[in-house]
């Protein structure tokens, strides 16, 4: 099982490499990231938080098994309209707070097979997916946040 990188992890300030190896390793990397992700409940997960510093990015549904892979994702739009929503990360326990984020983005990326894909999202997967491509700029949810509602007092136990 691969071990979530926690904060103050210094992997996860690193900016993340692109991928440009589409090979089965990438594939294997893909389904125990997914493992990964559902052990812990996450409903996304970056390179950067299982100490890979590679662009790949996965987001759950949050109910059963089912996910998605984005390789080098570029956001290419991000909505004016925005949203105001509690977030949380993995590699941050018991630490959450509200960010605003756009409530809509196109996306460009690539698939495990190299194929380039464009997409435009809405809704939760929209927020998760822009948590999730900040974590392969060494961006945290923590760095946006309005306000942090739950686990300051960790926050600053860490920045120490
Ligand atoms: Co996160």
């Amino acid at each position: 099982m691969l071990k979530i990188a926690k904060y103050p992890d210094p992997i996860l300030r690193k900016t993340a490499n692109k991928i440009s190896d589409f090979d089965d390793e990438l594939k294997k990397l893909s389904e125990e990231m997914a493992k990964a992700m559902f052990e812990d409940d996450g409903i996304g997960l970056a390179g950067p938080q299982v100490s890979q510093s590679k662009r790949i990015i996965l987001v759950g549904d949050g109910k059963g098994d089912h996910y998605d892979v984005y390789i080098n994702p570029e956001i290419t739009f991000f909505s004016k309209d925005k949203h105001s929503n509690e977030e949380g990360c993995l590699s941050l326990p018991g630490i959450f707070g509200i960010v605003s984020r756009s409530k809509k983005i196109h996306l460009k990326y690539q698939d495990l097979d190299g194929n380039v894909i464009k997409e435009k999202v809405k809704g939760l997967k929209a927020i998760v997916i822009q948590h999730e491509t900040d974590h392969l700029d060494g961006v945290l949810f923590t760095d946006r946040a309005e306000k942090i509602t739950k686990g300051q007092d960790i926050l600053d136990s860490l920045k120490k």
